[in-house]
């Protein structure tokens, strides 16, 4: 266990509110990785903080599925005995990735907090929040959840649009201190989704786009044809073939679908963080100040009834995003004065 990190859990912890006598579970998986040293870090500032922390170590596999990368299913699926001793927890610390899935959902339903933390150690030290990137994540979702449309724009000939108002907008700043509340440390952006039929007109992903699952910078662009909320036409070379190929194998219509749309603020974050470090599954890359993050499947985490498990992240740079006809971030750069960092 490193006992720098330690202190930087301890920070972490004590941002998400975490007092004395509190119960906090960690959950994990027995995946030989060191996200066990992420348990045991977490697990000893609980216990500086005088908190109550115990650790739920469950099975990653029980011989059914694939062990591939398939969102909405979880260790904890027809696991009754965990999912009791995790709503126990005042705070759930997710090392296991339980997003998009029913269980997360119950376990927030019962009042618990859950935050998820699977990055590397040194993403996680770096990107470390604090309190005004929460008030500036927290107004750009003021602000967005007043819109009634969203556009993305780009002289590479990007011009899509989202028709807003059926979902929720989502805030993620790296912590949560508020009951039943989700957060994923590291983050720092916000998103909500169209009306399912409500996105239209062509996204140009550019080089330098990154595609997570992938993990990877796209080096060709890759013409998305959108209408009616879902792909119609995936045109390009190299990286769309890679695209279109690894969303056939789902079998899947739902997969076509456009998912969530909103922008990154931390200004921690790089662009180019994830050439150096793929470890982690890239929050990073998601919330480099600035991106524009574009996806692609299912929208149930919004409310909606899209359970694809295929789904793709994909934040871009150098975009325009306009909400109704304001303006909102111009080529990469945010133009809002009260979303920017303080100089
Ligand atoms: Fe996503």
């Amino acid at each position: 266990m490193e006992y720098d990190f330690v202190n930087v859990c301890r920070e972490e912890l004590r941002l998400c509110g975490v007092h004395e006598a509190e119960p906090v579970a960690i959950l994990s998986a027995d995946t030989p990785d060191e996200l066990l040293g992420h348990a045991a870090a977490f697990m000893q500032a609980a216990k500086e903080l005088g908190a109550l922390p115990y650790h739920v170590r469950v099975p990653a596999y029980r011989g059914t599925g694939s062990g591939g990368w398939e969102v909405g299913t979880t260790p904890l699926t027809g696991h009754p005995a965990a999912m009791t001793a995790l709503k126990e927890a005042s705070l759930v610390i997710d090392l296991v990735f339980m997003l998009f899935s029913k269980e997360q959902l119950e376990i927030q339903a019962s009042g618990t907090r859950i935050l998820l933390a699977v990055e590397p150690t040194d993403v996680l030290t770096r990107l470390l929040p604090d309190r005004h990137l929460r008030e500036r994540v927290e107004f750009a979702g003021d602000v967005l959840a007043k819109a009634e449309s969203l556009r993305i724009e780009h002289d590479n000939g990007t011009k899509l649009t989202y028709r807003l108002g059926r979902y929720p907008v989502i805030t993620e700043y790296g912590y949560t201190d508020e009951p039943g509340r989700w957060d994923h440390w590291p983050s720092g952006f916000i998103f909500t989704g169209a009306h399912d039929d409500g996105v239209d007109g062509t996204m140009v992903l550019a080089p330098g786009s990154i595609i997570y699952p992938f993990k990877s910078y796209i080096r060709t662009p890759i013409t998305l044809r959108i209408e009616a909320g879902k792909i119609v036409d995936i045109s390009g070379e190299l990286d769309a073939a890679l695209m279109r190929d690894y969303m056939d194998q789902f079998h899947d219509p739902d997969g076509y679908a456009i998912s969530h749309i909103g922008w990154g603020l931390n200004e921690k974050a790089r662009w180019s963080g994830p050439t150096m470090d793929t470890r982690g599954i890239g929050q990073e890359g998601r919330s480099f100040y600035g991106n524009v993050l574009f996806a692609t499947g299912p929208n149930q985490e919004l409310g909606g009834k899209n359970a694809s498990p295929c789904h793709m992240d994909i934040p871009v740079h150098g975009y325009s995003l306009y909400l109704d006809d304001r303006q909102i971030i111009d080529r990469g750069d945010v133009v809002v004065p009260d979303m920017r960092p303080r100089s």
